[in-house]
């Protein structure tokens, strides 16, 4: 069976079969005509927009990813206190944002009784069912909900309709915080030219965000004074805000996510009108001679003779350009990350040894701010290809700012007269796994059981697509 007719037959097997909650509402004789509509949209788009439809299902080839948790260790101590500690892996093609999230040890299992779990906001950007039960629950329904609970409710991942109006080729934006962000930093959707809204419709997802927590977890963009670092540290330290106490220096910690989108609009690229859909959806033609936009959003490179051809002469060069760039921007990374590991655990000693706050005040600042840096840098995707300047800058600022904390930590600890600070093993994931207490064999057992007896039986099969 060829992998469209596959792909349709399990989307009808779904209208058929209903999902449990969908059942739960026809009993209600509730929510009906949602539940069909979801699966029904599949036949228009894919019926009027063969060429679309053919290359977004192709995404699906897409299978690579790294594991970034073994490749740089370091990063499970920076994380320490925090799921990201436990998995963290690059991203690969769209048809697997589902399965990703859902096998992720990062989502868990579902919470014991009475017990709060992971917030369903995680699904914001895995699918269009994310925008339909933000409308049908209200944004803070939906993020006050666990993410299993919500599991037997998805069954698309990234779609037409998270890009464009149902059934058209018109762009739109239905995550109401990615409306409001980009509204509140002067680039209202509704009023920018079809280039910036092509970028646009990436931005809802690939842009920093933080759940926040007064308001039962919704998404929010920190972009209130800009979408610059300078700009959302100052959003962040004025509200006191941060995402986790570190357990070994007690840092209230700030994360960064994949913020694709701030990096490249700062960008002589986008000086120069050049978009994501420029490099990662260039125009093709089909067999019959008519053009298209190759919804395959892959690696940009491989089009170099069909995009970047019409202003860089040279595909060596341009590759040998980004391979410097990313080499050194690597480079910084590691540096840093070394700095940071060493800063958390001097701060541990001197806690330990009887610091007070007001000693050690200033140190905890400059590892909140020096990581954070190193976060919004290290969390962009392809930053050495998007934007390597600001890359550089980032690194720049983090590098002295963890060697400022060691400076000072230095001091503290002399005044301690501590003069031996145990440093952990962070040779390999298994090493500093230990050193954190974070047992994965374990957790990825009870993953295993949710996965078998939930999952498999009861979520739509995008849920497990390349695990099986
Ligand atoms: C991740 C966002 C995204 C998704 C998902 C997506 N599109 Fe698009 N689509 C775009 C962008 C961006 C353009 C280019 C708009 C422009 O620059 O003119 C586009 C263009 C189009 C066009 C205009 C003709 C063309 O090829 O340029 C059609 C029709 C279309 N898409 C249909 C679809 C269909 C059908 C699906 C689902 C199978 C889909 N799109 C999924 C973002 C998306
Ligand atoms: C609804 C949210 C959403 C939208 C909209 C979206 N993406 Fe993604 N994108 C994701 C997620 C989630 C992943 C990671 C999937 C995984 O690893 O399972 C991803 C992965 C990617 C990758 C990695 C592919 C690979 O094989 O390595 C690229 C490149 C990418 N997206 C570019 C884009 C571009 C360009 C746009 C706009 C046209 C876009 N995305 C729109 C959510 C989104
Ligand atoms: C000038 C062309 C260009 C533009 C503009 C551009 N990208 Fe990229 N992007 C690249 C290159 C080059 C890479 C490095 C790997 C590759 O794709 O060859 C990359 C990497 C990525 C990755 C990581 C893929 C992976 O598997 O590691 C993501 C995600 C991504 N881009 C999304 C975006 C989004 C979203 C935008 C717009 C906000 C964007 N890109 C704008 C060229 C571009
Ligand atoms: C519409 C023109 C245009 C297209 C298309 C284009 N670029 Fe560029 N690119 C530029 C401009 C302008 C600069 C800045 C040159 C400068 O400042 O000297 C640039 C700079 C670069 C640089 C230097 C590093 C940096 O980001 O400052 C790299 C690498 C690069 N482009 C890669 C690519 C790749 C890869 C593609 C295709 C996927 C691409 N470009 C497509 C116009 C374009």
């Amino acid at each position: 069976m060829n992998k469209q007719l596959a792909l349709f037959k399990q989307n009808n097997s779904k209208v058929l079969g209903m999902t449990k909650k969908c059942v739960a509402s026809f009993v209600a004789v509730l929510g009906l005509a949602s539940c069909f509509a979801a699966s029904a949209k599949t036949d228009i788009n894919q019926t009027k927009f063969p060429d679309q439809y053919k290359t977004w299902a192709e995404t699906e080839e897409q299978t690579e990813r790294e594991d970034m948790l073994a490749s740089y260790p370091a990063n499970i101590i920076l994380w320490a206190g925090s799921s990201f500690a436990k998995e963290y892996h690059s991203p690969r093609g769209h048809q697997f944002a589902v399965a990703d999230v859902t096998h992720t040890l990062r989502t868990g299992v579902p919470p014991k009784e009475g017990e709060k779990g992971t917030s369903a906001s995680c699904w914001t950007c895995k699918t269009p069912d994310a925008p339909r039960l933000i409308k049908e629950m209200g944004f803070e329904g939906y993020s006050a909900s666990n993410f299993t609970d919500l599991g037997t409710e998805i069954n698309s991942v990234v779609y037409c309709t998270d890009c464009h109006v149902d059934g058209s080729a018109e762009l739109a934006l239905p995550r109401p915080h990615a409306q409001n962000a980009m509204s509140k930093t002067g680039i209202p959707f509704e009023k920018q030219d079809a280039s910036m809204q092509g970028a646009q419709v990436c931005g809802q997802c690939h842009v920093t965000y933080y759940f926040q927590p007064e308001k039962s977890n919704v998404v929010n963009m920190p972009w209130i004074f800009g979408s610059d670092t300078d700009n959302i540290l100052k959003y962040y330290d004025t509200r006191r805000f941060y995402e986790w106490i570190h357990p070994i220096s007690k840092t209230p910690i700030l994360k960064a996510r994949h913020p694709e989108f701030e990096h490249w609009s700062r960008s002589k690229h986008a000086e120069a009108n050049v978009t994501c859909i420029t490099c990662h959806m260039p125009v093709e033609e089909n067999a019959k001679g008519e053009e298209f936009t190759n919804h395959k959003v892959d690696k940009a490179l491989p089009h170099f003779d069909k995009t970047c051809i019409a202003c860089h002469e040279s595909k060596e060069a341009i590759t040998a350009q980004l391979d410097a760039d990313k080499h050194e921007i690597e480079a910084m990374a590691r540096e840093v990350e070394g700095l940071l590991v060493k800063a958390h655990y001097e701060a541990k000693a001197a806690w330990d040894a009887g610091a007070n706050w007001e000693q050690m005040n200033s140190a905890i600042m400059s590892i909140r701010h020096g990581q954070w840096h190193w976060d919004f840098a290290m969390a962009s995707h392809g930053l050495y290809a998007h934007n390597p300047d600001e890359g550089r800058m980032l690194l720049s600022r983090a590098t002295s700012q963890a060697k400022m904390a060691r400076a000072v930590l230095a001091q503290v600890l002399a005044g301690l007269k501590v003069d031996k600070v145990e440093y952990p093993d962070i040779s390999s994931k298994e090493s500093a796994h230990a050193a954190v207490g974070i047992n994965e064999a374990k957790l990825s057992e009870a993953k295993q059981m949710f996965i078998k007896d939930e999952v498999e039986k009861h979520w739509n099969p995008i849920a497990v697509r390349g695990y099986q």
